[in-house]
């Protein structure tokens, strides 16, 4: 601990010297423009002269947090070519909606720093903020800037993961000198955290897969592996997550039988049982001999029933084998080998423990389990998900099990969190409960579908369900559309804009009309 902190302290002063010689930091937002949670709450012209007539819900220019040259020409490009103007005016409206709002504070320059916020809360969580950056990952072989801000962006996560590796959301960095603000909340937690650091310290296993994530596709996208090496706090990340894999493989009873304490333990005041662990804030019970990785809470933000969340742990299984490409390339072969061999065994866990038979739909995987045999059988929208399997690279779309798993997810007896009503049907999840669908659902639905009339059917729903006002919500009532939860999430503006793109590339003819040819950002 006390090591840690005389790191941390070091790299702050490293990094302020390095800031002072620099540049100023990068469009902070300018005081009078307005605040994009109400902004995004009205409606602004032009309006489109489509059935819907959406809003045109992008910041005035001056306005936005960042620009960039190549997603300017992907909008204008992608914009000329879909007939249907509503869908197109959406597309304008999501796709940038993450480089337009949310990059609160970056600082350029050889050593870069990039704070992302969710959106409506002032704080980043390391899963949002990757999932938020990557339609644009695409671009940054050739836009330099957009690099740059993805390179602080990885910085900047590493900076929280070797501060708070069980943390999942954080304050801005203190070089940019913007104010923490509080989740009004009072946790006991352990490991203990500086509140001054760290937003909220849920213990998710798919955040610490999403740093993974974020560095392996900056690295598949431009071979470029010299940030291992320059930045101050990259491999003390890497060090750090592999800790918390090796203390959270750790059961709840050891070989002898005898119990012993969870590295961590979370226990919040609270009249909502989803934000709470059972067993003085370790976690309901997991069994020996499984490879998984315990995950206290899903990406959700809400708590676990058993502890083996298989989403999670399917994702970190692809992340640490796909990060032995990165690393070896750095020149850390060994730890690159180590990190690969933890990915196949946590992937074979998940076939040998994640997977059972259904009574109604065959083979499926399990949402949740813990080893003794008990299955948490559902999914939530939010990613990672059962649905998502493919989209994270686990398994093929087609594979029997994934599509057994897909039919009974999409259905009303075979998935708790199926939710359908007059207005809109989707995933959704205890986070906002039974009555609220989620959009991102349906845009994972459709990247992971063959099936023209299935997809056709899911972008109409999305398409009619934002309130009228042009941009992805978090949620939607079912039985009333109008109804919603969070004019300003980032993440899923992001979803719609990656979802567009798969489009315009493996099924062309549903967004740009009969006979369309494909379009790729890249090319
Ligand atoms: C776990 O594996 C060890 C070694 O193979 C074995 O002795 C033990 O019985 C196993 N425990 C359980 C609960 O499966
Ligand atoms: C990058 O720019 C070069 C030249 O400007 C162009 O030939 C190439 O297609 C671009 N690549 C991408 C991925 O946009």
């Amino acid at each position: 601990m006390v090591a840690m902190a005389c790191l941390l302290l070091l790299g702050s002063l490293f990094l302020s010297l390095s800031a002072n010689a620099v540049q100023e930091p990068w469009r902070i937002r300018d005081a009078s423009c307005p605040d994009y949670r109400t902004y995004s709450t009205r409606r602004h012209s032009p309006i489109t002269n489509g059935p819907l007539r959406l809003p045109f819900q992008r910041p005035l220019a001056e306005c936005r947090t960042f620009v960039s040259s190549d997603v300017e020409r992907v909008i204008t490009e992608v914009k000329s070519r879909i007939s249907d103007v509503d869908l197109a005016q959406l597309f304008e409206n999501c796709f940038p909606n993450t480089l337009d709002t949310t990059v609160r504070w970056h600082l350029p320059g050889r050593a870069p720093q990039s704070f992302i916020v969710t959106g409506d809360i002032n704080a980043e969580w390391i899963r949002d903020s990757t999932n938020q950056l990557s339609p644009y990952l695409p671009l940054v072989k050739n836009d330099s800037t957009l690099r740059n801000l993805i390179v602080g962006a990885i910085h900047t996560q590493a900076e929280f993961i070797t501060s708070s590796p069980y943390c999942n959301a954080f304050q801005p960095p203190a070089l940019s000198r913007l104010k923490p603000s509080s989740n009004d909340q009072s946790d006991s937690v352990n490991p203990p955290y500086d509140p001054a650091l760290v937003f909220e310290c849920k213990y998710e296993l798919d955040s610490l897969a999403s740093f993974l994530n974020l560095a392996n596709m900056f690295f598949e996208q431009t071979g470029d592996s010299s940030f291992v090496s320059q930045d101050p706090y990259f491999m003390e990340a890497i060090k750090n997550v592999i800790q918390v894999l090796d203390e959270q493989a750790l059961t709840t009873y050891d070989d002898k039988g005898n119990d012993r304490r969870n590295w961590y333990t979370f226990q919040r005041q609270t009249n909502v049982g989803t934000e709470t662990l059972a067993l003085h804030g370790a976690g309901n019970p997991t069994n020996l001999n499984t490879s998984l990785i315990r995950s206290a809470f899903r990406p959700s933000d809400d708590a676990t029933i058993l502890q083996f969340f298989i989403p999670a742990n399917a994702f970190m299984a692809v992340e640490l084998k796909r990060s032995k490409k990165l690393l070896a390339a750095a020149g850390y072969g060994k730890l690159a080998d180590d990190l690969y061999t933890r990915g196949e065994k946590i992937e074979q866990g998940v076939w040998e423990h994640g997977v059972y038979e259904n009574r109604n739909f065959g083979k499926v995987f399990a949402y949740e389990v813990d080893g003794y045999g008990s299955v948490i059988n559902m999914d939530d929208a939010n990613l990672p998900s059962l649905l998502s399997l493919p989209l994270l690279g686990f398994v093929d779309a087609s594979n029997e099990v994934y599509q057994n798993t897909r039919r009974m997810l999409l259905s009303k007896a075979g998935n708790p969190y199926f939710l359908k009503g007059p207005d809109f049907a989707g995933i959704g999840g205890p986070h906002i409960g039974v009555r609220y669908a989620w959009p991102m659902s349906l845009l994972v639905l459709i990247r992971t579908s063959d099936d023209d009339a299935e997809i056709t059917a899911a972008l109409e729903l999305v398409k009619k369900t934002t309130g009228g006002l042009g941009l992805m919500h978090e949620s939607v009532n079912v039985r009333q559309a109008r109804d919603y939860t969070r004019s300003w999430f980032a993440w899923c503006n992001s979803e719609f804009g990656k979802t567009i793109l798969d489009l315009a590339v493996r099924k062309p003819h549903l967004v740009f009309g009969t006979g369309a040819e494909a379009y790729s950002i890249t090319t």
